[in-house]
């Protein structure tokens, strides 16, 4: 299966089972906009729960708040949003349809590198063994011409939006000869910057209202509360202010399912150190996100950094990271060392003071910020395509299971009589209840036992209990595993034990001590 065969069935899986809907379909949907259902809703709630806890429980210099979506909009201008959070986009007169200028080029490179491809699969069909991967790169006429074409075409596309020269990335486009894939036309507007912030009007009349904006990320609601919660919780540095929340987008390009969303949820955390300290923190934060990545054994390869080359104007180091998803490698963390940029720019637009005093050194100054900020729905796309499997179990028969982390899955167990009679629901009822305080229990009584096995596996359910009529006679079970499918006769008393080794997060909180 290819893997965009399998991002197709991941998609649709998420649907069918109640993880995933699109948002308003029954009025057609709603582009880039995306509702969880019930089993959705559990497992980003578990996502959060990961993050929030590893945060604000393992470490007692941090603490979680939760600040309000509508937010002063000077916080925007003062952030750089207003000015500079921008698209560059480009309209087809033909069509009418509306791009990102930038992303017509990378699409374009990601064309020229098929071909390249194409060519080394051309030459290594050609020589078979003998050939040099290697060399032939190096030497074959075709991919030289198109390596030095897609270097140009990065080095001009990257001077012209460092530059902020919109003119020259419309003639790179001509240049390019890009057609619109709607129209086939090359019939370009102008190139706009478009700013990406939703606004609304917010008051009861007219002549009142004024323009705010819906956060564009939830990183600005710490910032402005630094100094409240750094006195109300004494808090000395270093100290982190954690938060989760939704934020607001209003992408161009929106696409990839759940990877690019308009609305979408952030879990951002804002670490406030002494100016000087901030690069050793931010190696710290590196370790410290990779080791909370790495934790739920989703595959250490699948994960990479990704420093950044050229950093925003306000930060000193930044790192992506990478996770390995069906369209290949792309971000789902930002660490970044931000300076004092932020805090130093609301203390001007403000007018109020944001500094802190150092009982240490007898200073007063403002924090420097290293900032770790990850997407729920680009977590939860990981989860979802690091565990979808289809497995074939025997010539005619076969399984999809998400092997979805046990701490994670939405469902912890299921109770399952083996038939709907000789008192066997009520057995499988009462162990139920002796259960559901402790973990999210499902009970499924319709169907043959091999049904109800496949359909606990399609939501990676990881343990199935099985109440057969030998459970009446000595209060033994079935305990099914989802990963191995092997079962283990337990005594009733046992099961608590079994499931909350797997599913509790103390094991995998002890690692990240
Ligand atoms: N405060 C820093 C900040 O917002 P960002 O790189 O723009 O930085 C951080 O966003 C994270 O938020 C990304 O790594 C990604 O996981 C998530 N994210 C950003 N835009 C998103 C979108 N349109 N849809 C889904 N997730 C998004």
């Amino acid at each position: 299966m290819t893997q965009e065969d399998l991002f197709k069935k991941l998609i649709a899986h998420s649907k069918e089972y109640g993880f995933i809907f699109q948002s308003s379909e029954i009025y057609d949907g709603l582009s880039a906009v995306y509702d969880y259902g019930q089993l959705g809703a559990e497992l980003k709630n578990n996502i959060k729960k990961y993050w929030w806890e590893a945060m604000v429980r393992l470490n007692d210099n941090i603490v979680g708040i939760d600040s309000a979506i509508f937010m002063h909009p000077r916080i925007w201008e003062a952030s750089g949003h207003v000015g500079a959070f921008n698209d560059p986009l480009i309209d087809n007169k033909d069509s009418k349809k509306r791009y990102r200028a930038d992303v017509l080029l990378e699409e374009h490179i990601a064309k020229i590198e098929d071909k390249i491809e194409k060519e080394v699969e051309k030459g290594r069909k050609k020589f078979a063994d003998s050939f040099d991967e290697t060399k032939f790169r190096e030497t074959n006429p075709n991919v030289i011409r198109n390596q030095n074409k897609i270097a140009e075409i990065t080095h001009r596309m990257n001077g012209a939006l460092n530059s902020n020269d919109l003119d020259a990335l419309k003639q790179l486009i001509l240049d390019c000869e890009i057609v619109c894939p709607i129209s086939g036309t090359r019939n370009w507007t102008d190139v706009r910057q478009f700013n990406l912030m939703f606004s609304l009007q917010m008051g009861s009349t007219a002549e009142s209202a004024n323009t705010i904006y819906l956060r564009p990320e939830t990183a600005q609601g710490i910032f402005v509360n630094f100094l409240n919660v750094q006195k109300t919780g004494r808090m000395k540095i270093p100290f982190g202010i954690a938060q989760i929340g939704k934020a607001f987008r209003n992408e161009i390009v929106a696409r990839q399912f759940i990877f690019r969303m308009r609305e979408f949820e952030q879990m951002e955390m804002q670490f406030f150190v002494r100016p000087g300290e901030e690069l050793k923190w931010f190696a710290k934060w590196k370790e410290n996100r990779m080791k909370w990545h790495k934790s739920l054994g989703v595959g250490d390869d699948n994960y990479r950094f990704h420093d950044h080359e050229k950093l925003a104007h306000y930060a000193n180091a930044a790192t992506d990271i990478e996770f390995n998803f069906p369209f290949g490698f792309k971000e789902v963390e930002g660490i970044h060392s931000r300076t004092d940029f932020d805090l130093g720019s609301h203390q001007k637009y403000s007018g109020k003071k944001l500094q802190y005093f150092d009982s240490e050194t007898g200073e007063s100054y403002v924090p420097y910020v290293i900032e770790t900020s990850i997407g729920v729905d680009r977590m939860m796309l990981l989860i979802l395509s690091s565990s979808y499997h289809e497995e074939r179990l025997s010539d005619d028969e076969q399984r999809i299971v998400l092997h979805i982390p046990p701490v994670l899955a939405p469902v912890k167990l299921a109770v399952l009589p083996l038939l709907k009679k000789d008192g066997l629901p009520e057995k499988a009822r009462e162990i139920l209840n002796s259960l559901k305080c402790d973990f999210y229990c499902q009970y499924d009584e319709k169907d043959s036992i091999g049904k109800r096995y496949r359909r606990q596996d399609a939501i990676g359910t990881p343990f199935c209990i099985t109440v057969d009529h030998q459970t009446l006679d000595d209060n033994t079970v079935t305990v099914r595993h989802r990963d191995t499918m092997e079962q283990q006769r337990v005594d009733i008393s046992k099961i608590y034990e079994i499931i909350n080794e797997q599913v509790s997060f103390k094991k995998i909180f002890e690692k990240l001590i």
